[in-house]
């Protein structure tokens, strides 16, 4: 049988460097921090399968790599199969998906950063993203939510319909259109990661690899409806409770 969206593959990162959120790497750090009864990464990996994806890379890193695989082991209780991609330093968002390449292995990839959580139903984007891929398209795909605090984010402004431009964290307001966690790329975007330099927080940056997309005329987007929120503090922590419990 064919496998459902079998053009796309999924990455979750979960390799970040400790959390404000008390929680630290030794016990598995912000991806074990719970939400609703569940931790982080539960939350994560239950949206790609939602999705439709079945082959999924986790991207931890050394310290909590042994508290997450002893909890999602090989990936079976969420209906995925399990890759564990290591990222020895934290050297990025874009940095940790290049380290997926040979997993990719020409698949494009649905990726996932495992402190968004967010309500929108994302089946039919990922559906119609896939079939496209099929066909052999080669864009990358974002999806912007409207916020309060848009400087804590990247954002895209737009002119029109149009992206003009993607900005890491404006200092200030230029849109108050954020680009969450979750993002779909064809399989050049590896490629591409390989062009990027480091920013000055010394970090291969998500948003400059979609800035190379937008340049080539070939980035897209959709925006999401319904809550969202980046878990990276004690008060959004709390908020997200309150959101997943309703
Ligand atoms: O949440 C959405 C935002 O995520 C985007 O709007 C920004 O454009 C994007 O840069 C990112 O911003 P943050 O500064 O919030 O990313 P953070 O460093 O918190 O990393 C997000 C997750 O990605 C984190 O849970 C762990 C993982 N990560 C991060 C880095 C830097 C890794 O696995 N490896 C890494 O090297």
């Amino acid at each position: 049988m064919k496998e459902k969206n079998g053009a796309l593959c999924g990455v979750v990162l979960a390799a970040g460097a400790g959390s404000r959120l008390g929680y630290p790497n030794e016990l598995g750090g912000k991806p074990m921090v719970m939400a609703a009864g569940r931790p982080l990464v539960d939350h994560a990996l239950a949206k790609l399968a939602a999705a439709g994806l079945s082959d999924v890379a986790l991207v931890v890193n050394p310290s909590n790599r042994p508290i997450i695989e002893a909890h999602v082991a090989d990936g079976r209780a969420f209906g995925l199969h399990i890759t564990y991609v290591v990222q020895q330093e934290p050297l990025g968002i874009a940095h940790a998906l290049g380290l997926c390449e040979d997993f990719a292995a020409g698949r494009h990839v649905l990726l996932l950063l495992v402190d968004n959580l967010f309500q929108a139903d994302i089946r039919a984007a990922v559906a119609a993203y896939a079939a496209r891929a099929e066909q052999g398209a080669s864009q990358a795909e974002i999806f912007l939510v409207r916020v309060p605090n848009p400087e804590d984010y990247g954002v895209a402004v737009l002119a029109g319909e149009q992206i003009s431009a993607l900005v890491e964290k404006p200092p200030s307001f230029i849109s108050d259109l954020a680009v969450i966690g979750l993002y779909l790329y064809p399989p050049t975007a590896f490629g591409l990661i390989r062009e990027l330099a480091p920013s000055a927080r010394g970090e291969l940056e998500i948003t400059d690899l979609n800035s190379l997309f937008l340049q080539a005329g070939l980035l897209s987007y959709q925006k999401l409806y319904g809550w969202w929120l980046d878990v990276g503090t004690e008060e959004r922590l709390a908020q997200a409770e309150r959101l997943l419990a309703e």
